[in-house]
């Protein structure tokens, strides 16, 4: 199979958990096409999401404010008194420590790696990452450091030349998220990597809700469109976009239109803040600003539509 990444996480063709797709053996547009369907169809069918709203991604365009969103986000759902889990799965930017106030990185979860293998046996101590059910209280401390009722976790950074691609990476997020078993309080938000490469490795085929982050960018509108059928085709039926750094009603109104003919629902906006560019500038949490206080009404109003409708 190569490079290919199964959706269903199947290393070789006809494996266990293969659904005979066919992807991986297309040899023509219409083959790919054929079977994109019938992937689309069948996650559609076993979409694996909680009734309750616990497992959020948060993914977009670079820059369009995802790990600001995810900061302000983390910060209103803990004065929902909810424990909230941060989950860094962004391969490349090193700054959401400082946003979330964390002295240091944790240690990232890339140094399991050598051991993460399907053959051979975990070593000592490693063995929590192959639990069928992760709880949070199994993953040691030092990958999982907290304050202000805030924990945080990191897959980990590409940090030198020839290091390899960041499948094993993408393929680690994707196994914690899918296994990780949380109690009724706690909520985990991840933060993806720009784009959506994210989609194409199924980090988010266990999430219950993606939030697209679009600024006033036509690639940020079309992208979060792409961003949205994707996370339909994997079952996820809440799925919508946040406005960010928008200057004025006006352009609100014009994205909020454009998302509609791209089949996006708008979910909330955030205004652009000067107060949030600044702490982006020193790297430090946007906390006390506008933005903060329009990111706790989206989240409010978030979680009561999940519960009215749950
Ligand atoms: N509402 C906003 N107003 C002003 N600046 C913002 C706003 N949201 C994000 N920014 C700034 O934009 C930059 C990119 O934000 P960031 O959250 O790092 O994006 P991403 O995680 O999507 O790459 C940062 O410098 C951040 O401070
Ligand atoms: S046929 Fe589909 S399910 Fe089976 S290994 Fe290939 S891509 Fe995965
Ligand atoms: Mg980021």
């Amino acid at each position: 199979m190569g490079v290919f990444h199964c959706p269903f996480g199947c290393p070789y063709y006809e494996d266990e958990g293969c659904i005979d797709c066919g992807l991986c053996t297309a040899e023509t547009e219409e083959e790919m096409v054929e079977a994109s369907k019938k992937v689309r169809a069948y996650l559609k069918e076993h979409a694996i999401q909680g009734k309750s709203i616990q497992k959020i991604a948060v993914c977009g365009k670079g820059g369009t404010g995802k790990s600001t969103m995810v900061t302000l986000m983390a910060q209103a759902l803990t004065k929902l008194n909810y424990s909230v889990l941060v989950m860094d799965t962004d391969e490349s930017n090193p700054g959401l420590y400082r946003f979330l106030d964390f002295e240091k990185t944790p240690k990232p979860l890339s140094t399991l790696m050598s051991r993460f293998s399907y053959k051979g046996q975990p070593e000592e101590g490693t063995d929590w990452i192959m639990l069928p059910e992760i709880k949070v209280s199994d993953i040691p401390p030092e990958f999982i450091p907290s304050q202000n009722g805030i924990k945080f976790l990191m897959v980990g950074k590409i940090e030198d030349p020839f290091q390899g691609c960041a499948c094993e990476m993408s393929d680690v997020s994707r196994g914690l998220v899918l296994r990780l078993k949380l109690a009724e309080n706690e909520i985990i938000l991840i933060d993806t990597e720009a784009g959506i490469e994210s989609f194409g490795r199924g980090v988010e085929r266990s999430v219950d809700m993606v939030l697209s982050v679009v600024e006033p960018a036509f690639e940020a509108m079309a992208l979060a469109e792409k961003i949205i059928y994707m996370a339909e085709g994997m079952g996820i039926n809440r799925a919508g976009a946040v406005l960010n750094k928008v200057p004025s009603e006006n352009i609100k109104e014009k994205m909020i239109a454009e998302l509609k003919a791209r089949n996006v629902q708008t979910l909330g906006t955030i205004h652009f803040d000067p107060k949030v560019q600044e702490a982006g500038f020193e790297g430090r949490p946007p906390i006390n600003s506008k933005a903060a206080e329009e990111v706790e009404g989206i989240t409010k109003l978030l979680m009561n539509i999940v519960q009215q409708t749950t």
